[in-house]
């Protein structure tokens, strides 16, 4: 038996919280909802929470009563105890490839929804292939990416999609620009992902089985191009962002019969595009050999990540060419430094979605992309927290 969803002692559980991204989520929560619901921090190091713990008391005296929960990824039974308490269980704890599947377990176990903001997509595919069967059979939500990887993408193509006419065929450009640094659970995420880069590439293919009324929904095959008019160069980049926007169209009839995406890095220049390419696949051979992938893991530890003052000159914008049912747009979402700043209010945002706004989601349960399970609620709570979404023409 599981505790209903309303009889539980928390809104919302942040596991991680005593990591570099997990911190600030929890930082963000004291500053935005202080104690106005019930919340708590979570990790294995009771002292390490604790000195979390007196950081938000000195953000707001009231967070004295931010419930401090431990559990481990190890123990399954703590684990369970702390999908049992919550309503939604947000986790920080990555890579998520290591320690990612028992945090999912737990929560369909025990009848939680569940946020996360990984971008790997081997673990993406693995919740969707273990857990989305039974987690739609109880009506709950899990949903990962809830960082900048794929929120921006995924919502703004959303956002896109609904400036244009309905029942339409509709092609989208996402083109990303961004400053900002790496933390250390970010690098060793990527380098991981970059050492078994054919389970990646194998993982990022979409489903092949026909959608209901003969619906199409395409990856472009536009490859690295000079655009004229933005005058930069649009190379493909291969993240998990695009497999999530198709994913969206997919469960989503509004993205019309026939649906196509390209996601593209914007580089100004042609110095930094031949020196950004070079450098990611230097990353990527380096990645290959034990020894190497030592040396690289070692140049960032996990807990390290990009000062305040790095963070606080931080920007991204994705920017969206969109053409359908005879109308072209370009819409735009932009905000301050993508990987911790915005990724911490994102993930914070969706899991006060998930918990509060629960008359406003869309139907769509099971693991499912943020545009599925919660949508334009999202958007609204995006737009209110500071992140633009915007038509710039058409
Ligand atoms: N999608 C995005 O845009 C985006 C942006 C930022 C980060 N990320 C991802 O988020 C993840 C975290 O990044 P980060 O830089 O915050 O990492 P981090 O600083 O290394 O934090 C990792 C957290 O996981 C906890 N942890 C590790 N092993 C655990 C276990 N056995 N049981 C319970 N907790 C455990 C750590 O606890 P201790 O403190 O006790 O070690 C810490 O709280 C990475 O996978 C990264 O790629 C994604």
């Amino acid at each position: 038996m599981t505790t209903p969803r309303a009889d539980r002692p928390y809104a919302v559980v942040v596991l991680g919280a005593t990591g570099f991204t997990g911190r600030l989520v929890a930082e963000y929560l004291a500053r935005t909802v202080g104690v106005s619901i019930p919340w708590a921090i979570a990790g294995r190091s009771a002292a390490k929470l604790d000195e979390v713990h007196r950081a938000l008391i000195a953000i707001d005296p009231d967070c004295a009563k931010v419930a401090v929960l431990t559990a481990d990824v190890g123990d399954d039974a703590s684990l369970d105890r702390l999908a049992a308490a919550t309503r939604v269980l947000l986790s920080t704890v990555g890579p998520y490839a290591r320690y990612g599947m028992p945090v999912v377990r737990a929560c369909v176990e025990q009848g939680c929804d569940y946020v996360d903001i990984t971008g790997e997509p081997a673990f993406v595919k693995e919740t969707v292939e273990r857990y989305d069967e039974a987690a739609r059979a109880k009506g709950l939500r899990v949903v990962s990416c809830c960082g900048f990887d794929s929120i921006p993408h995924d919502l703004g193509v959303l956002y896109t999609v609904m400036q244009l006419p309905e029942g339409e065929p509709i092609s989208i450009e996402g083109m990303v620009r961004a400053k900002g640094g790496v933390s250390g659970g970010t690098w060793h995420s990527a380098i991981n992902a970059f050492a078994d880069l054919k389970a990646a590439m194998k993982s990022a293919r979409l489903p092949t089985t026909p959608l209901p009324g003969g619906r199409k929904v395409r990856a472009s095959k536009a490859g690295l191009h000079y655009d004229r008019k933005r005058r930069a160069w649009l190379a493909p980049l291969p993240t998990i962002d695009p497999w999530i926007v198709l994913r969206s169209a997919r469960g989503l009839d509004r993205y019309g019969p026939d649906f196509r995406y390209g996601h593209f890095a914007e580089v100004r220049s042609t110095a930094m595009l031949v020196g950004g390419a070079a450098g990611i696949a230097g990353v990527a051979a380096l990645a290959q050999f034990k020894p190497t992938r030592d040396w690289l893991l070692g140049r960032i530890n996990p807990g390290e990540g990009p000062s305040e003052e790095v963070r606080a000159k931080g920007w991204f914008t994705v920017t969206f060419k969109a053409r359908g049912g005879g109308r072209d747009v370009v819409t735009r979402v932009s905000g301050g430094e993508a990987g911790y700043a915005e990724t911490s209010k994102m993930v914070a945002e969706s899991a006060l979605c998930l918990a509060l706004d629960r008359d406003a989601l869309p139907p769509h349960t099971g693991v499912v992309t943020t545009a599925m399970g919660m949508g334009e609620a999202l958007i609204v709570r995006l737009q209110k927290a500071g992140i633009a979404f915007k038509v710039l023409e058409g």
